[in-house]
């Protein structure tokens, strides 16, 4: 897909889709200037089997400031940097699974369990109801299956199925919080009295959902795809190695050279020409960060990865009010575990270099698996 937005970069930057009937749009510089001007590309969406379009992400402003300055206070800097026990002791725990192996997939035993289980103690879920949890999250956020005969629409009707068992499970939970609140984000947002901020539960509900799959594959991925860049080239690896404080400036070249997400959706407001072409109030475009990402006119070198990458202003979490709220938690958890594993195994190596299945999916970029040998 690199050569298509190289090529897209090149000849059609801002092109209309008749397919799609949705407006693509490549060049770094175009992106950014969208993701800064909420007032004509909006991130409003309602749909009313979909939780989370009730949510901050799908917010304009003014509400989308109040929103954002509440759950704010849940995630600072201070408040995430001390969750590192309690990832380090998830780490721990996946990585006993794997024991004295001396091959395994990284994103079954690591890279797919881990950010859930964190995002799922954050979010303030007791660890009994783990199990139907995650049975619940996983028919959100898992494609059709491999191996299945499942149709598009019985994936979307196993998605909506999915959120409708998560939307009662909170409705539940909110109710407990409400009369014994404990040290979690859903009981921080329930406590808010005041009645221009105070949420809706529908809203409660629309955030916590919004957490468990904004916060799930894209960490997943970003933790695979920062493990394949050390793998697939042995002397990034022994760099990583010798000096494993380079692993931070290892996620963020990763984060621009391999982003997990590659599409960010608007909807045009006002009739806006941009480099000639005319978009329609109420017409769709789609950001492809994964190739302003790869934009010579920002970086240099743009498809090599450089693990001294300075500056390296990338697109992965978005720009502007709705930037990743959850950047510092992934970037805290993709560390933990990877400078973890590097520690453990320095002899790690891909299994299999030519048979590396990429996701099938369009807007998020990661791996279906990543199996590796240990010695
Ligand atoms: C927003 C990417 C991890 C929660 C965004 C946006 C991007 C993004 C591109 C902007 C969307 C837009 O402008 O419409 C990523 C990537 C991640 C990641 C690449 C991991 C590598 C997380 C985590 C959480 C999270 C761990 C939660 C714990 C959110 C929320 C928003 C958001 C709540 C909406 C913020 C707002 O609308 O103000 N993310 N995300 N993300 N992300 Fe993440």
């Amino acid at each position: 897909r690199f050569d298509w937005y190289k090529k897209m970069r090149a000849e059609s930057p801002i092109l209309y889709d008749e397919n799609t009937k949705i407006w693509d749009i490549f060049l770094y510089e175009d992106i950014i200037q969208i993701l800064k001007n909420p007032k004509v590309f909006s991130s409003e969406r309602r749909n009313n089997n979909i939780p989370t379009s009730n949510s901050i992400i799908a917010m304009d402003p003014p509400r989308h400031k109040q929103m954002r300055t509440l759950v704010n206070k849940a995630f600072t800097p201070r408040t995430i940097q001390s969750w590192t026990p309690h990832i380090q002791a998830n780490i721990e725990q996946l990585l006993k699974k794997i024991n004295d192996k001396s091959e395994f997939d990284i994103v079954k035993t690591i890279a797919f369990p881990l950010p859930l289980t964190v995002i799922a103690s954050i979010i303030g879920v007791p660890y009994s109801d783990m199990d139907k949890f995650r049975e619940w999250t996983l028919s959100i956020v898992s494609g059709p299956k491999d191996n299945s005969k499942e149709s598009i629409e019985e994936n979307t009707k196993r998605m909506y199925q999915g959120f409708k068992d998560l939307s009662n499970y909170f409705s539940q939970i909110i109710e407990k919080k409400r009369s014994h609140p404990q040290d979690d984000i859903l009981s921080v947002l329930i406590a808010v009295e005041e009645d221009s901020v105070k949420l809706s539960d529908k809203e409660i509900i629309g955030f916590s959902i919004l957490l468990l799959i904004a916060g799930h594959e894209t960490t997943t991925n970003l933790i695979t795809n920062t493990m394949y860049c050390f793998l697939e080239d042995q002397s990034v690896f022994n760099q990583i190695k010798q000096n494993p404080d380079l692993i931070p400036k290892a996620i963020e070249e990763t984060l621009r050279y391999r982003s997990p997400v590659h599409a960010i959706p608007r909807i045009v407001k006002e009739d806006i020409v941009i480099r000639g072409q005319t978009l329609r109030a109420g017409d769709e475009v789609a950001l492809w960060i994964g190739s302003a990402n790869r934009d010579k006119n920002q970086f240099d070198q743009a498809d090599e990865f450089n693990l001294h990458r300075t500056p390296n202003s990338h697109l992965a979490f978005g720009s502007g009010i709705h930037f990743c709220l959850g950047a510092p938690l992934s970037r805290l958890e993709a560390n933990l575990v990877l400078s973890e594993l590097v520690k453990r195994f320095p002899t790690m190596q891909l299994k299999d270099k030519m048979n590396i299945e990429p996701l099938q999916s369009p807007l998020m970029y990661g791996l279906k698996s990543l199996q590796v040998i240990t010695q």
